[in-house]
């Protein structure tokens, strides 16, 4: 049993490890001869050009990898995202046409609640992608294209790697419509893939480097609470951070807007809370990372406990820090690949700490097939 979890105590620990592997794979052949190319198509390049609105329907982590997708699919064609809990879509009696575009993303492929969602949407003759890690599942099956995460079989109940490589997915699939709908020239989807292509070495350089991480996890596995703080596609990862806090360690956790902090989470900040702040890089991003800095200045006066994941080099936000992670510069839509790693480790670790199986969290499934 060692063995197959790669000498670490838990599969989550070996999958956490393989996600520079789970990206580079997600990837492989899906650029060839200049072009992004699905793995199953069953829809014409002009049913593919016709979209003129995207919904995104996923579950659990999977909604989280959904919900960066909105940043890209939006930024790169010009089409409106919305991206919904698969739970909630079909009940909300969504406005769908044939030229509706749903992109349903899960890992197993088989969660009834986005099976459920693509089913309704193609009763109201919405076209469906699917983004899912298992070959010939049920959610694959009934979608009208698909695109494959290579992230291999995933054991620990958590979603780790494989959320990588879906977040790796979805960003395969903006690209793939830009180019349908020439919203980049050719040129471009290329340079956004060569960027791409350059993540799995940087989400191995953030696995080089997160013994610290793993020191602070233990440090403040007697919380209570912990916040998280991001903006832009550090929302989604904020939430992603606390989600997996609270699968994995049972800890109250709760990501958050950094902008909305003023509007309620302030109130909740008290002397030696932990808050762990995802900051967008300074450079690509300077308007929101000062905005940010003012956040984590504001929790800080009032006594939190700064936990700040950032890039390289920032020097502004160190004052600020007590904990500073640094993680490499990366293009902004794709940071979260890196800034999700130590909030994955963090989890992991406190949960290990309080004495918890990482790999069976009490009460959860690796896939949810009952509504
Ligand atoms: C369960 C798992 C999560 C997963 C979610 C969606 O809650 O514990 O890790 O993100 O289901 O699963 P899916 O297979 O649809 O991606």
């Amino acid at each position: 049993a060692a063995a197959e979890k790669g000498g670490h105590d838990y599969f989550m620990l070996k999958e956490i490890q393989e996600q520079p592997t789970a990206v580079a794979d997600t990837l492989l052949g899906h650029f060839t001869g200049g072009k992004i190319v699905l793995d199953e198509q069953r829809l014409s390049d002009q049913e593919l050009r016709d979209v003129d609105k995207v919904f995104v329907v996923a579950c659990g982590s999977a909604y989280h990898s959904g919900l960066l997708a909105k940043y890209a699919i939006e930024h790169w064609t010009r089409l409106p995202v919305e991206v919904e809990l698969a739970s909630e879509f079909r009940y909300r009696d969504p406005v769908l046409d044939r030229s509706t575009l749903v992109v349903a993303i899960s890992q197993s492929g088989e969660t009834a609640d986005t099976l459920e969602a693509v089913r309704h949407a193609k009763e109201q003759k919405a076209r469906v992608l699917a983004v899912c890690n298992t070959n010939g599942a049920q959610i694959p099956r009934e979608a009208d294209a698909v695109l494959y995460t290579r992230a291999g079989p995933e054991i620990g109940v958590a979603s780790t790697k494989a959320f990588l490589a879906q977040v790796t997915a979805n960003f395969l699939v903006g690209l793939a419509l830009a180019q349908a709908r020439g919203t980049k020239y050719p040129d471009e989807v290329a340079r956004e893939y060569a960027d791409l292509e350059a993540m799995p070495a940087l989400v191995e350089r953030v696995l080089e480097s997160v013994e610290p991480v793993r020191a602070l996890a233990r440090e403040l596995a007697s919380s209570p609470t912990v916040l998280f703080l991001g903006r832009h596609v550090g929302y989604p990862v904020a939430l992603e951070g606390a989600l997996k806090l609270k699968e994995l360690a049972y800890m109250h956790a709760e990501g958050f807007a950094a902008g909305e902090l003023k509007h309620g989470p302030i109130a909740l900040i008290e002397d030696g809370l932990p808050v762990i702040v995802v900051m967008p890089s300074p450079k690509g991003r300077a308007v929101l990372h000062s905005k940010l800095l003012s956040n984590i200045r504001e929790i800080q006066a009032r006594g939190a406990r700064t936990v700040v994941i950032a890039e390289e080099g920032d020097e502004a936000v160190r004052p600020f820090a007590d904990h500073l992670i640094e993680i490499p510069a990366a293009p902004t839509l794709f940071q979260p690949l890196l800034s999700t790693v130590p909030l994955q480790v963090f989890a992991a670790e406190v949960a290990q700490t309080r004495g918890y199986d990482v790999d069976k969290p009490r009460n959860l499934a690796k896939s949810v097939t009952v509504e």
